[in-house]
């Protein structure tokens, strides 16, 4: 909780912080890197040149600062879980938080000025700390239940397989490179992986675990992401194609992610687009080894059945439940239906719990859709495949 002086402050001055928010992160950003050049290796330099991650953390301390004054008119759980996930995925340590704090209240004073008096600098010094303190806790209880040392979390893995899944899609099966374990999962996390780039700097990204747990290895799938009016191609994922052969080895982190299958029994519905995929085959991979008879809607959007990646893996594995429908929409070529996916034509009963994974507007639709069909906000879970949210808040 804030002290009463505090909450005084920051109930003024919120209003003036919300509008000059992402002003402040894209000052902050800078200025740490100038500061501290090491942390430009962590941070996924393709989120600060397109601003999503200035974005993110500026809506983040917003909604912080919003629900300290009015902690009834909201959680902040599922924002402050979302954080805490990809810092453990990256091996952040509660002593780098006051290294964020020092350079963003230097940016806060750097922005707003003159309003930034001693008093309002200690009331959102105190915000940040309230929050600083929260994510750590989290963390902390991330790094213990995964028997994680955050001060080792990136481990050598070896590439025993490398596969192509479809046009621009392929997939690598990593062992561990360490003599260690496979660390256990839950379908739906992912792991970050960092990559050595040609002008020295090392990069990290985050992939979707792409096959459940207990297959002795991680497996993930990537896209190619090719730079579009101008724009450069993908960093690490253009990377990865081109370089990252069997036998070669990647650094890869802890799997994290708070969008995992519930292990209950009830009804899921897997709806992907393009490699938003991934999520996906890993929970149908653990139904169908763990739970054949769980009903299970499969539902997945392509540009064409070549860009569909692991699209005959899906098939094979449905193929081994007993309660399973697949729908497929296909924007051109055969094999599927035609145009977008028809949320109406989707199989949906009340109990139904639903995964989304793929371009935020393809979630907004389809989240939406579900919405208005009567599944409640808390069984229609979403992974975005960079920072930030969908309805443009964090978590
Ligand atoms: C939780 C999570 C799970 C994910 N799972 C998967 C997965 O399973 N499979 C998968 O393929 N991906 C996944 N991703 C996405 C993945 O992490 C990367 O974002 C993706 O591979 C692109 O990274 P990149 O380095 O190739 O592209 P980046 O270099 O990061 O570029 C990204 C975009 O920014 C543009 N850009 C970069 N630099 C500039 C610049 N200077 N000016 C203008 N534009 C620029 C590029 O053109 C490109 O469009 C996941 C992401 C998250 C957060
Ligand atoms: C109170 C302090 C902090 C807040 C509010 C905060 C907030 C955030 C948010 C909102 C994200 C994006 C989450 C998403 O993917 O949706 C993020 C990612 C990240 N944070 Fe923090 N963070 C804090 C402290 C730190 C610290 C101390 C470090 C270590 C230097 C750090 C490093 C990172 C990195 C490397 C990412 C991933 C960036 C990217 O992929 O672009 N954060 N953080």
């Amino acid at each position: 909780m804030l002290s009463a002086a505090s909450a005084e402050v920051v109930r003024v001055t919120l209003p003036v912080v919300r509008d000059h928010a992402v002003q402040i992160t894209s000052e902050f950003y800078p200025a740490m890197f100038a500061a501290h050049p090491e942390l430009l290796d962590l941070f996924n330099q393709g989120n600060q040149a397109s601003g999503r991650q200035r974005v993110a953390l500026a809506s983040a301390v917003v909604a912080f600062a919003e629900h300290l004054l009015a902690p009834d008119a909201g959680s902040f759980d599922a924002i402050a879980e979302r954080i805490a996930h990809k810092h453990v995925s990256l091996g952040i340590r509660a002593e780098q938080y006051p290294v964020v704090g020092r350079h963003l209240m230097a940016a806060v004073g750097k922005v707003l000025g003159d309003a930034v008096t001693p008093e309002v600098a200690a009331a959102w010094d105190e915000v940040y700390w309230l929050l600083a303190c929260r994510l750590i806790a989290a963390e902390a209880r991330l790094y213990q239940r995964g028997g994680i040392d955050s001060a080792t979390v990136w481990r050598r893995w070896r590439v025993a397989k490398r596969q192509d899944e479809a046009v621009d899609a392929v997939s690598f099966t990593l062992v561990p490179d360490d003599g260690g374990e496979v660390p256990d999962f839950a379908p739906g996390q992912y792991v970050s992986v960092a990559v050595d780039l040609p002008d020295g700097h090392r990069q990290p990204r985050q992939y979707s675990l792409s096959q459940g747990p207990g297959c002795g290895s991680l497996r993930i799938s990537v896209r190619r992401v090719r730079g579009v009016d101008g724009a450069p191609d993908g960093a690490v994922s253009n990377h990865l194609h081109d370089h990252v052969r069997t036998d070669d080895t990647l650094l890869v982190g802890p799997p994290a992610g708070e969008n995992a299958l519930d292990p209950g029994t009830g009804p899921v519905l897997l709806v992907s687009a393009g490699i938003g995929i991934t999520p996906m085959a890993a929970m149908l991979d653990h139904i169908a080894r763990s739970q054949p008879t769980r009903r299970v809607v499969v539902v997945h959007a392509d540009r064409s059945p070549e860009r569909h990646p692991l699209r005959a893996e899906i098939r094979r594995i449905a193929a081994g439940l007993t309660d399973v429908d697949q729908f497929t929409w296909y924007e051109e070529g055969d094999g599927g239906r035609r145009g977008l996916v028809d949320v109406d034509a989707i199989p949906l009963t009340e109990d139904t719990t639903a995964y989304l994974c793929g371009p935020v507007p393809f979630m907004h639709r389809v989240r939406a859709g579900l919405l208005r069909r009567g599944l409640p906000a808390d069984r229609v879970h979403y992974e975005v495949f960079g920072p930030g949210m969908l309805d443009g808040r964090v978590g």
